[in-house]
C-alpha cells in the first residue's frame, strides 16, 4: 500500500461482504494435499477454474491464511486486464515487488546470487539496489535476445528455488485467463521445471466461462495438464445450503425462506452474484451489470465519478495518478473514495487502489459514454507523460494504451514504438511484436509517422520480421519479408534485400521455396562490398541443402561460406558453416571422425568468439552425434552432457537442452546404462521439449522399454513418437529410428505379418542409401522380422508366407550390397544383419548343409563386433543367437552353455527381460544348467560379472604390459564402461589398484 494510503483508511472498514468462508472442503483439502506434497519435495500445481465470482480468489486467499499460520509464504501476483497491451510478466513482476517490499532488495538479490541479473530488467528499483550495477543491465535485448528471455526464465526459477529451500512457498497467479504471453511462457516454464523447486506449490486460477475456443490459455492449460503433478480443478457454485450460509453470515442473521428462494434463483449459487442481490434490497436487475451499477448509483457523485475514472485505470490505479487524473485535491479525493470503500467497491491494495471485483471495473468502465472514455484516458495518458513515476508498472506499455484507447493516433503510434522497445528489453518478444504490429496498424493514420518514431516503414516491417522470426512465427515473418521486400529496391540496397531473403529461405516450410529465396538472394550480392552477405545467405543455403535430395551442392556452398566469412571476419557465419561441413564428412573420403572433430572444433572457437551460444550448442549437438555414429559412445555421452549444462547456463534448458537429452540419453542406452538414460530422458520430457525433440525421446523410451519387457509401456511411447512425428517432413534421422522400433515392437507381439509389411513398405518407401547410420537398424530389424517369421510355429506361418519373408529377404539383399559400413558400429550391424539373414535361410537349408553351423560362427562374429564397441544388449542377444545356432547344428555344448550363461547375465544386468527369459527357456531345452552364471555375480568376486571380470583380466594384462600401447588403447575406448563399476566395487580410485586387489583376492584367476 502506498503510504499515503494507510492514513486515509484510518477507521474505515474494508471487510469482505461475507467475513465467514462458507463451504469448499474438498477443494481446501485437495489444495493442503498438493501443499503436504511439496512439502515432502514433490513437485505440485493446481490449475483453478471456475465461472467469474464463484469464488477462486476467496478460496486462494483462505488457503493463504491457512498457509501463512502454518509459517509458508505465500506469494501472490495477477494477470492485468489490459486486453492485448497486456503488461508482460505482470503477476510474476507484482509477486517481485511484494518480495523486495517484505524482505529488502539486498535480501532479493541475495537469493539471485549477488545479481539482479535479468529480473532487474522488470524491477528497476532492483537492478539500482545492486551492490555493483552491472555492466549489461539496460543493453539491448536485440542481440542474442532469446538467450537473454531464457536467462531471465532461469533467474526467476533460482529465486524460486532459493525461496523454497528456505521453507515452504505458495505462489499464486491469479486471473491467467488475461495472462500476456510473456507471462503464459514462463507460467509453463516454472511448472515444467517444478522438479527442481522442492517445497514450492503453484496455484493459477482462471475463468473458465472466458476460455472461448481460441482463447490462448487453452493450449497452456492442455499442455500443463500432461504433467503427472498438475491437477485441474473447477470450482462449482454453491449450494442452496451453502448460499443460505452466505446469506446469513453477510446479513448476520437467518435470511427469510422467501428471499433466500429469490436469490439463489437470480445467482444461481454464485457467490458474488449472491452478494450483490443481498445489497440490492427487493429490486432486483436483471444483469449483474445493471446490479453493480445500481449499488454504485446510491454512492454520492463525486464518488460515481471518481469510479469511472478509475475503472479506466485497468485493475489498479495509485492513489496520485487517481488524484492527477481526475484532478481532485489529496483532501477531495479521499472523501470522494471513502464512501466507495466503505460500500465494498473498492479495496485498497498494496499498490494503489482496486475494484473489489473485476466485473464491478467493467461494469463502471462501460458506464463511460464514449467521448468520456476518450477524454478519461488521454488524461491518464498525460499524467503518465508529466510523471513517469505515476505509473506503476512500466510506463510506455501504459502509455500505449491510454494512447490508443484516446484515440490520439499520433500519440499512440510514438508511444507503441516506445513500448515496443522497452517489451523488447524484458525480452518480451510478443509484446514486442504486438506493439510494432500497431505501430504498422497506425502508420498510415499518422501524416509524418516516419518522423516521430525515427525509422521508415520498411526497415519497420524488416525489424517486426526479426522479432516474429525470433518468436518461430515462420508465417508472419515471411508476411512481413514480402512486405519488406516489395517495398526495397534490391538494386539499391541489394545486401539488405539479401539478407531479408535469407531469413525467408531459412523460415520457409517447404525447403525447395527456401532454396530458391536463397538462390535470388545469392544473385543480388556479388560485388566486392557484399562478400560478407553472400557468406550469410550460402551458409544457410549449405544447411539447407543438407536436408534436401540436393545435398551434394551442399558442400561447395558451405565452402565458399567458409572462405568469404574468413575473409570478412564474420565468425559466427564460419561457425555456421564449418558445422555444416563437419555434418557431410571429409569430401569424397571414407568419413574420419578426426577430421570431423577437428572442424568442430573449430566451429566452437568461431562460434564462442562471435558469442554466438545457439551455434555453440549447435555444435555440441553436431559433436555428439558423431561421436555415437562412430560408436564412441562415452564421449559421445560427456559432449553432450557437458552442452546440456551449458545450455542451462544461457537459459537454453528447454530448446537445444533437451534436444542434447536426445545425444545424451542415446549412447547411454548403447552402453546399457538404461537407467541414466531413462532419466535424463524423463527430465527432458518434463521440460515440455519442442515436439520433434519429444518424438526422438519417446522413441528412445520405447526401446529401452521394449528390451526391459514393459511392451505396453513400449507402445505407448512408440505410438506417441509416430503421433508427434505426423506431419513431419521426412528426415532419416527421425523417421528410421521410429520406424525400427514399430518393426521392433511387432516382432515382439508376434504379429510377423505386420512386420514384414512394415519392413518392405518402409525399404521400398525411402531411400536407405543415403543414410547408412539410421538405415543398418532398420537393415537388422527388417532381417530379424524375416528370420522370426520364417522360424515361427506353423500356425502363425500361414499368416506370414514363405513368399513375403523371400520377397523382404531379397529386397534387403539388393541393399545391402550397396550399403556402405564404415566404422565399427555400422560394422557390427552388418554382422548381425548377415547373422539374422543366415536365421531366416535355416528353414530352407538343405538337409546336411552346415546352416546352423555358419550361422552360429555369423553371431560369433556379431557379438565380437558388439564387445569391441562396448554395446552389452545387442552382444548379449549374439551370444544367445550364436549358443541358439550351435546347439541347433548340435555341436558343442559346453561353449555354447558358456556362452548363454554370458548372455543371461548381461540381460540380468540391464534388466532386459525378454532375452533372459529366452536364454533360461533354451537352456532348459538343452539341458543346460545355469546355476554357475549366478555365481559370476557371487560375493567371492566381489560383486564382479562375467563380463567385468574379463575386463579386469585385461586391465591387469595391461598393467603388466605396458609396452603393448596399442592394446591398451583399444581397452580404454572398450573397457571404460565396466572400469568404473569394477573400481566402485572393489573400492578402489584407479585402474592400477584395481588390479592390485583383484590381484590379491585372486579374482583374477576365475575368469
Ligand atoms: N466460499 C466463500 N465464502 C464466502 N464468500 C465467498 C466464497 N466464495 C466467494 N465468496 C465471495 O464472492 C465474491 C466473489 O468471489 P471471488 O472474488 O473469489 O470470485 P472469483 O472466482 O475470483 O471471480 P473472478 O473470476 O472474477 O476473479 C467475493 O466477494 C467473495 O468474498
Ligand atoms: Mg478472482
Amino acid at each position: 500500500m502506498r503510504r499515503d494510503d494507510d492514513d486515509m483508511l484510518e477507521g474505515v472498514s474494508s471487510r469482505l461482504i461475507t467475513p465467514v468462508f462458507i463451504g469448499r472442503r474438498a477443494q481446501l483439502a485437495s489444495l493442503e494435499a498438493a501443499y503436504a506434497a511439496v512439502r515432502h519435495g514433490e513437485p505440485a500445481t493446481v490449475l483453478l477454474g471456475g465461472e467469474a465470482g464463484v469464488g477462486k480468489s476467496r478460496l486462494a486467499a483462505e488457503f493463504a491464511g491457512r498457509v501463512r499460520a502454518q509459517g509458508g509464504r505465500v506469494l501472490i501476483g495477477g494477470c492485468l486486464e489490459l486486453g492485448a497491451d497486456g503488461l508482460p510478466f505482470a503477476p510474476f513482476t507484482a509477486v517481485i515487488r511484494d518480495l523486495v517490499r517484505h524482505d529488502g532488495a539486498a535480501a532479493v538479490i541475495g537469493l539471485l546470487g549477488g545479481r539482479a541479473g535479468e529480473i532487474g530488467r522488470l524491477l528497476p528499483d532492483l537492478a539500482r539496489a545492486e551492490p555493483e550495477p552491472a555492466q549489461t543491465a539496460g543493453s539491448a535485448a536485440d542481440t542474442y535476445p532469446g538467450e537473454g528471455r531464457g536467462r531471465l526464465f532461469e533467474q526467476m526459477l533460482t529465486l524460486f528455488e532459493q525461496l523454497s529451500a528456505g521453507g515452504p512457498v505458495v505462489l499464486v497467479v491469479e486471473d491467467l485467463h488475461w495472462a500476456d504471453h510473456s507471462t503464459r511462457d514462463l507460467l509453463s516454464f516454472l511448472v515444467s521445471n517444478q522438479r527442481v523447486l522442492p517445497g514450492a506449490l503453484i496455484i493459477g486460477t482462471f475463468r473458465s466461462d472466458e476460455l472461448h475456443r481460441t482463447h490462448p490459455l487453452r493450449p497452456l492449460l492442455a499442455e500443463l495438464a500432461r504433467l503427472a503433478w498438475v491437477e485441474r480443478a473447477e470450482l462449482p457454485r454453491l449450494t442452496r445450503r451453502e448460499t443460505a450460509e452466505l446469506l446469513a453470515s453477510s446479513l448476520g442473521r437467518e435470511v427469510e425462506p422467501e428471499r433466500l428462494d429469490s436469490v439463489f434463483a437470480r445467482s444461481e449459487g454464485n457467490p458474488l452474484f449472491a452478494e450483490e442481490l443481498l445489497c440490492c434490497g427487493d429490486e432486483l436487475p436483471d444483469s449483474l451489470r445493471d446490479l453493480v451499477l445500481g449499488r454504485v448509483q446510491r454512492l454520492p457523485p463525486a464518488t460515481q465519478d471518481v469510479l469511472r475514472i478509475a475503472g479506466a485505470a485497468g485493475d489498479c490505479a495509485g492513489y496520485a495518478l487517481l488524484s492527477a487524473v481526475s484532478g481532485l485535491s489529496d483532501g477531495d479525493l479521499e472523501s470522494a473514495l471513502r464512501p466507495a470503500v466503505a460500500a465494498n467497491v473498492l479495496v485498497a491494495s498494496p499498490d494503489g487502489y482496486a475494484f473489489r471485483h473485476a466485473l464491478i471495473r467493467e461494469a463502471m468502465y462501460e458506464d463511460l459514454l464514449p467521448g468520456e472514455r476518450s477524454r478519461v484516458h488521454a488524461g491518464f495518458a498525460k499524467a503518465i507523460t508529466a510523471d513517469e513515476s505515476l505509473a506503476a508498472g512500466r510506463p510506455s506499455i501504459q502509455l500505449a494504451h491510454h494512447w490508443y484507447a484516446a484515440h490520439d493516433l499520433a500519440q499512440a503510434l510514438a508511444a507503441a514504438w516506445k513500448a515496443a522497445a522497452e517489451a523488447n528489453r524484458v525480452f518480451a518478444y510478443a509484446e514486442q511484436l504486438s506493439m510494432l504490429s500497431r505501430v504498422l496498424e497506425l502508420w498510415d493514420e499518422v501524416p509524418d509517422a516516419a518522423q516521430r518514431v525515427g525509422t521508415s516503414h520498411d526497415q519497420l516491417l524488416e525489424k517486426a520480421a526479426r522479432v516474429a522470426h525470433l518468436l518461430g512465427e515462420q508465417e508472419r515473418t515471411r508476411a512481413f519479408i514480402s512486405a519488406a521486400l516489395r517495398e526495397i529496391d534490391p538494386a539499391a540496397d541489394p545486401g539488405r534485400a539479401a539478407l531479408l531473403l535469407e531469413i525467408r529461405g531459412r523460415s520457409s516450410p517447404d525447403p525447395e521455396d527456401g532454396i530458391a529465396d536463397l538462390h535470388n538472394a545469392l544473385a543480388l550480392v556479388t560485388g566486392d562490398d557484399q562478400q560478407r552477405e553472400r557468406a550469410v545467405v550460402l551458409a544457410t543455403l549449405a544447411l539447407r541443402l543438407c536436408k534436401t535430395p540436393a545435398v551434394a551442392c551442399a558442400r561447395p556452398a558451405a565452402e565458399q561460406a567458409l572462405q568469404l566469412a574468413e575473409a570478412a571476419g564474420d565468425a559466427a557465419t564460419q561457425a555456421s558453416a564449418l558445422s555444416t561441413l563437419a555434418m557431410l564428412g571429409p569430401d569424397g573420403r571414407p568419413s574420419d571422425l578426426d577430421v570431423e572433430l577437428e572442424m568442430l572444433a573449430r566451429a566452437r572457437a568461431a562460434a564462442a568468439q562471435a558469442g554466438d551460444y545457439h551455434l555453440m550448442l549447435r555444435t555440441a549437438i553436431n559433436e555428439s552425434h558423431v561421436l555415437e555414429g562412430a560408436g564412441q559412445h562415452e564421449r559421445a555421452a560427456q559432449v553432450a552432457r557437458d552442452g546440456i549444462a551449458e545450455a542451462a547456463r544461457y537459459g537454453l534448458a528447454r530448446t537445444q537442452g533437451t534436444f542434447l537429452a536426445i545425444n545424451l540419453a542415446e549412447p547411454l542406452y548403447s552402453l546399457g546404462r538404461w537407467e541414466e538414460s531413462v532419466e535424463v530422458i524423463e527430465r527432458a520430457l518434463d521440460l515440455s521439449a519442442p515436439t520433434a525433440t519429444r518424438a526422438s525421446l519417446f522413441q528412445l523410451a520405447g526401446l529401452i522399454a521394449l528390451a526391459r519387457g514393459q511392451a505396453d509401456a513400449a507402445c505407448r511411447a512408440a505410438d506417441t513418437a509416430a503421433r508427434l512425428r505426423t506431419g513431419e517432413r521426412y528426415q532419416a534421422q527421425h523417421h528410421l529410428p521410429t520406424a525400427t522400433l514399430q518393426i521392433e515392437l511387432l516382432i515382439a507381439q508376434r504379429r510377423y505379418r505386420e512386420a514384414l509389411d512394415a519392413a518392405l513398405e518402409l525399404i521400398r518407401r525411402y531411400d536407405l542409401q543415403a543414410s547408412p547410420r539410421y538405415a543398418w537398424p532398420v537393415m537388422v530389424a527388417a532381417a530379424r522380422a524375416a528370420a522370426e517369421a520364417a522360424g515361427a510355429p506353423a500356425a502363425a506361418r500361414a499368416e506370414s508366407p514363405a513368399e513375403a519373408v523371400a520377397e523382404l529377404l531379397a529386397a534387403l539383399a539388393t541393399e545391402a550390397a550397396k550399403l556402405g559400413a564404415e566404422g565399427p558400429d555400422r560394422r557390427a550391424h552388418q554382422l548381425t544383419y548377415a547373422a539374422e539373414v543366415l536365421r531366416a535361410r535355416r528353414p530352407e537349408a538343405p538337409e546336411g548343409r552346415a546352416g546352423p553351423a555358419g550361422e552360429a560362427a555369423a553371431w560369433e562374429q556379431a557379438a565380437a563386433a558388439w564387445e569391441a564397441v562396448g554395446e552389452p544388449y545387442p552382444l548379449a542377444a549374439a551370444l544367445f543367437r550364436s549358443a541358439e545356432a550351435a546347439l541347433a547344428s548340435g555341436s558343442d555344448k559346453d561353449e555354447a552353455g558358456r556362452k548363454l550363461r554370458r548372455a543371461a547375465e548381461i540381460a540380468a544386468g540391464l534388466g532386459a527381460h525378454p532375452l533372459g527369459e529366452m536364454a533360461a527357456q533354451l537352456a532348459r531345452r538343452a539341458r543346460i544348467p545355469m546355476g554357475e552364471a549366478r555365481a559370476g555375480a557371487s560375493p567371492a568376486t566381489g560383486g564382479l560379472t562375467t563380463r567385468e571380470l574379463d575386463v579386469l583380466a585385461l586391465v591387469a594384462a595391461r598393467d603388466e604390459q605396458r609396452a603393448d600401447r596399442q592394446r591398451a588403447v583399444h581397452l580404454a575406448e572398450e573397457a571404460s564402461v565396466y572400469v568404473s563399476n569394477i573400481m566402485s566395487k572393489l573400492g578402489v580410485a584407479s585402474r592400477g589398484e584395481a588390479a592390485a586387489a583383484a590381484r590379491d583376492r585372486g579374482l583374477l584367476d576365475m575368469t
